[in-house]
């Protein structure tokens, strides 16, 4: 996500500057382009040198060489740069940037910059806290600069509390997730209402209540992030949108927000209503401060419109409506009551009996709710749950498409026709809801996407099981599950089909949460399970291809013996080199080994010219297919610990055995001999052969 981002890195004088040599480390590794600017005093902390050796760029500090006495421009700097981090950032350079101070080269460069510029501010915890230090962090944010806020711990004054700059690795995390925006909501148009509504009940009084609208900012956020069209029309709130994609339209009150929610609609794909709305307002607005009066005072209270009602009845057939529910009690009754009065498409629940959720606070716990079912997510942060709900809601999208366009979805897997399934039943007791995803998840991921640019006709794509058997799972997500990949190839002329790939791998560990999206991206793999299933359909589509013409299949066997190289780190035991013959990694690594071609070349003359031939022409097929088990010898041979030889033969046992039953008692010897030096533990099998009399 870095690759080839061009970075100006600006340090300043703190303790802190020595983590600069590690965010520049882990930024090149990344493969960002990098330019330290520091500040006179930061030189003080950390040398020029160590910067510029680990950046491969001379660190700027001066406004001129001292040297050439060339210009260094801040100007073109700020041009250059893709984003601009400020690490570590004193309270002096803090207040520096808020006020325009631009005396000195990282301060100039800051005020030319045109990129995104990330704040990570580090002092002491009574410096941070000061409130000049709190209005220079609100001012930088008010500007759009994204401040990664101090983390608590001990400090270098030895005191413990917030000051500390946040560590390298997370700042790279924030800058990768700020730079990997996805698309896949590009062109869609959300409408969001966020926060409370005040009613007026003089100039200076109002009905309202605590809503913070952090949910439905977080919403909003993500939205943007995926590529969509946002208008956030939003209640009372004291909080910022980065986003240019976000249009935001403040409102007050519950008639304000309505007015503007029914206005934008039309041409929006969803709306998300997160605000709380208040359902009164107060009957008679005072133009002047109401008085205090003796006695008791009653307040006639009228009902607001309800927005999400007035929208679920002028929702078209595909636009899409999401509400909340936050109840004290009865939760679920309550929502799905919403969710049919409103016409929801979901509705999503916050209970205020769960700790942690609900107004206010940075967490929150919620239920999705649908006609359908109900998914529970543990407690997360609002920014994490703004990230199901989003994703719940671009899934409404994808199964509307899907059915909407039946041609062009299955016109999108062309190579597979694959039976994929999830078996949970050892996991008793568990969400099951979850497997249900899983399996859905997988399916599609499999079965509607191109893996390779070639045309499959119906009838030619490979027939392929891939079986899911989950050994356990915990509710944070993670999996470990076996999965029995087989593939087969129909044989010519007749309508017996041979297994042409099998393999049972035993433990895959990866971490799913409910309606995670599996995504896979092969120059860059950091999610175990659709690196390994890939993995698998490259494999069966190479060994598929070299059925069909010798050697055919080495585009998509060399594409998954990269996915294995590349796998290394992701800290998975089948992926390990050298680990063990029979893991992912050496299966491929064998097949694709030089000494192992004859093997290769078996399986065109074992399936294309020998079985497809078999019927047409009994002593033909099996002569190729004699042919082709003299090449697996000669692989044995060559390479006798590699797995897959010994792996064919136990697949192919029975197909094996039942050829060379009908052959005659020279063949038979040979062929005997050789498979029972393959695979000994086959041997009964094998003197089947002899003993059968078939000729
Ligand atoms: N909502 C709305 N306009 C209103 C009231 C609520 O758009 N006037 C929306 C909220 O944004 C939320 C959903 O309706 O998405 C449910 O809000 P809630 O206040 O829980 O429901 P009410 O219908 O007001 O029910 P009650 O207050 O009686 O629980």
């Amino acid at each position: 996500m870095l690759e080839g981002k061009k970075i100006v890195l600006g340090v300043t004088g703190s303790i802190a500057a020595y983590k600069a040599a590690l965010l520049v480390r882990l930024l090149v590794k990344e493969g960002a382009e990098v330019q330290v600017v520091m500040t006179p005093s930061a030189k003080e902390f950390i040398t020029p040198l160590t910067l510029s050796t680990l950046s491969g760029r001379p660190v700027l500090c001066d406004f001129f060489n001292s040297g050439s006495g060339a210009w260094n421009s801040h100007v073109e700097l700020g041009l250059w740069a893709d984003a601009m981090i400020v690490a570590p950032a004193t309270a002096s350079t803090l207040g520096k940037m808020a006020g325009g101070v631009a005396d000195n080269l990282l301060v100039t460069t800051y005020l030319s910059m045109k990129a995104p510029v990330f704040i990570a501010p580090a002092m002491d915890l009574d410096m941070y806290s000061h409130p000049s230090t709190v209005r220079n962090v609100e001012i930088l944010k008010g500007f759009g600069n994204h401040v990664i806020e101090a983390a608590e711990g001990e400090l270098a004054s030895h005191l413990n509390g917030k000051g500390r700059m946040e560590e390298p690795h997370n700042i790279v995390a924030r800058l990768k997730e700020f730079f990997s925006v996805g698309e896949d909501m590009k062109g869609m148009k959300i409408l969001v209402t966020a926060g409370p509504t005040y009613e007026k009940i003089d100039p200076v009084r109002f009905v309202g209540n605590y809503s913070s609208g952090k949910m439905g900012f977080s919403i909003a956020e993500e939205c943007a992030s995926r590529g969509a069209d946002v208008v956030l029309v939003s209640g009372p709130v004291s909080l910022d949108c980065k986003h240019p994609a976000i249009k935001r339209v403040d409102v007050e009150s519950a008639r304000e927000m309505y007015d503007a929610a029914m206005a934008e609609f039309p041409s929006c794909d969803a709306a998300v209503l997160s605000a709380a709305v208040a359902d009164y307002r107060p009957a008679v607005q005072a133009t002047e401060k109401m008085k205090r009066n003796s006695g008791a005072m009653t307040l006639e209270l009228e009902a607001n419109p309800d927005i999400a009602a007035a929208l679920g009845k002028v929702k078209t057939g595909r636009q899409r409506l999401v509400g909340f529910a936050l109840e004290t009690c009865n939760g679920e009754e309550n929502a799905i009551a919403k969710l049919e009065k409103k016409n929801l498409d979901f509705i999503v629940l916050n209970s205020l009996e769960d700790k942690g959720a609900g107004f206010g606070c940075d967490t929150n716990k919620v239920t999705i709710l649908t006609r359908e079912g109900k998914s529970e997510y543990p407690l997360k942060s609002k920014k994490e749950v703004a990230k199901d709900i989003v994703q719940r809601l671009f899934r409404l999208f994808v199964l509307f498409f899907l059915l909407l366009l039946p041609l062009q979805a299955s016109a999108d897997g062309e190579e597979l026709k694959a039976v994929v399934s999830l078996n949970a039943s050892k996991v008793q007791g568990t969400n099951s809801e979850v497997f249900k995803q899983l399996e859905e998840a997988l399916d599609e991921f499999i079965n509607n996407r191109k893996w390779t640019s070639n045309t499959y006709e119906e009838v030619e794509r490979i027939d392929c099981n891939f079986s899911f058997v989950v050994n356990s799972y915990s509710n944070d997500g993670s999996f470990d599950c076996s999965l029995m990949v087989q593939s087969s190839r129909p044989i010519f002329g007749s309508s017996y089909s041979s297994t042409a790939f099998k393999y049972e791998d035993k433990s895959i560990k990866f971490s799913y949460q409910q309606f995670d999206r599996l995504e896979f991206i092969e120059e860059n793999l950091d999610n175990n399970l659709t690196a390994v299933v890939a993995f698998y359909i490259y494999l069966i589509i190479g060994m598929d291809m070299d059925t069909m013409g010798e050697l055919g299949g080495s585009e998509f066997l060399n594409r998954a013996l990269n996915i294995a190289n590349n796998s290394q780190n992701l800290g998975d035991a089948g992926w390990k080199a050298g680990s063990s013959n029979n893991n992912r990694y050496s299966i491929i690594d064998d097949y694709m080994n030089g000494a192992m071609e004859p093997i290769r070349k078996m399986m065109y003359k074992y399936h294309r010219l020998g079985l497809d031939t078999m019927f047409k022409d009994a002593a033909g097929g099996r002569k190729e297919i004699t042919e082709g088990v003299a090449l697996m010898k000669k692989a044995y041979e060559d390479r006798p610990l590699a797995y897959f030889t010994k792996l064919f033969t136990e697949y192919k046992v029975d197909e094996i055995v039942n050829i060379y039953s009908k052959c005659t008692s020279d063949e038979k010897k040979s062929v005997v001999e050789t498979l029972s030096n393959i695979n000994p533990s086959l041997s009964s099998e094998w003197d089947k052969i002899t003993k059968n009399n078939n000729y």
